[in-house]
């Protein structure tokens, strides 16, 4: 049996969360946050399947298979082969599509040709997308705009040498099977630093298309609800809720916003993973044809509860 397929029929996670979280406990304590995840395991991480209905998508994309990784941070603190574990695993998902939403790096030119050698070992048969999260800007956010710009441009430079799909605040439209209308990913580009346009991003995308907006940070989620996405896939929090005015509405999981759906994958890199819902985590959608709009905080097929609940069961 692959892996993968070995791991989800059979998780072991539970297993490791009472000394991992002492070992962070006592890590953090020294001030070593981050350090305590060095150990490699691949039973640490979960694979979260989700179905995803959507309105006015061609039947050719029934069980259209996306699968999301995001928060890889690649950098001294995240090894090579933590993150080639990850490609081997998704591979064996036999994915359609793969996106990456943000937060590829962590810091430093040096690592955006190392990232893209990782990435373009997956195979997908409509290649891997790539958006930007704050990371891949600057260590230091809006403080070193400058600096930010240049090293986003380099890791985009690197990422579509390597082949890789990077969108930044603009649409691609996708066909399968010979389908007569295209499925529509709008990649927005990293707010923190004030790169996002999502009027650039959206613009000539119609309330009648099948609409996956990427975006890093899921915080602004409800300011875009004027423009016509279906679902939102995020990155940004690694599951982490974060005290007083930086309190964030999503953290996690599955969330209806009004009538959309928005998903916050948990990343993949090492830091900041104390609690049971702050493990890394590899997501998987399959798409499905659904004519109606849903409320999907009262249908149950959605599972409008964030998965925290099912992870710490
Ligand atoms: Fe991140």
């Amino acid at each position: 049996m692959r892996p993968a397929r070995s791991y989800v029929d059979n998780p072991k996670w539970r297993r490791q969360h009472g000394w991992r979280t002492a070992v962070w406990q006592g890590m953090a304590s020294l001030g070593l946050t981050g350090w305590h995840g060095l150990p490699v395991s691949r039973q640490w991480v979960e694979i979260h399947r989700r179905k995803m209905p959507m309105r006015h998508l061609d039947p050719a994309f029934e069980k259209f298979r996306i699968v999301q990784m995001s928060d890889l941070h690649y950098s001294p603190m995240v090894w090579k082969r933590y993150l080639e574990q990850f490609v081997h695993w998704v591979n064996d998902f036999q994915p359609d599509l793969v996106v990456v939403t943000g937060d590829l790096i962590t810091g430093g030119y040096f690592w955006s040709g190392r990232v893209a050698h990782i990435l373009k070992h997956i195979k997908a048969k409509h290649g891997v997308v790539c958006t930007l999260g704050n990371h891949d800007y600057s260590m230091f956010g809006k403080r070193m705009p400058n600096h930010g710009l240049n090293r986003a441009s380099h890791l985009e430079a690197a990422l579509e040498k390597a082949g890789l799909i990077v969108l930044r605040n603009e649409p691609l439209r996708i066909h399968h099977n010979g389908s007569k209308t295209p499925l529509t990913l709008v990649g927005l580009d990293d707010e923190w630093t004030g790169a996002i346009d999502a009027d650039k991003g959206f613009a000539g995308v119609g309330e009648d298309e099948p609409v996956i907006c990427l975006n890093h940070n899921p915080a602004n989620a409800e300011s875009l609800l004027p423009y016509p996405w279906q679902w939102m896939l995020s990155g940004h929090t690694h599951g982490r809720q974060l005290a007083g005015r930086l309190r964030r509405p999503y953290t996690h999981g599955y969330y209806a916003v009004a009538d959309r759906h928005l998903y916050v994958n948990r990343g993949l890199s090492y830091g900041q993973r104390r609690k049971r819902w702050c493990r890394p985590e590899i997501s998987i959608f399959r798409l499905r044809c659904d004519s109606k709009v849903h409320n999907p905080a009262i249908d149950p097929a959605f599972d409008g509860k964030p998965v925290s609940a099912a992870c710490e069961a």
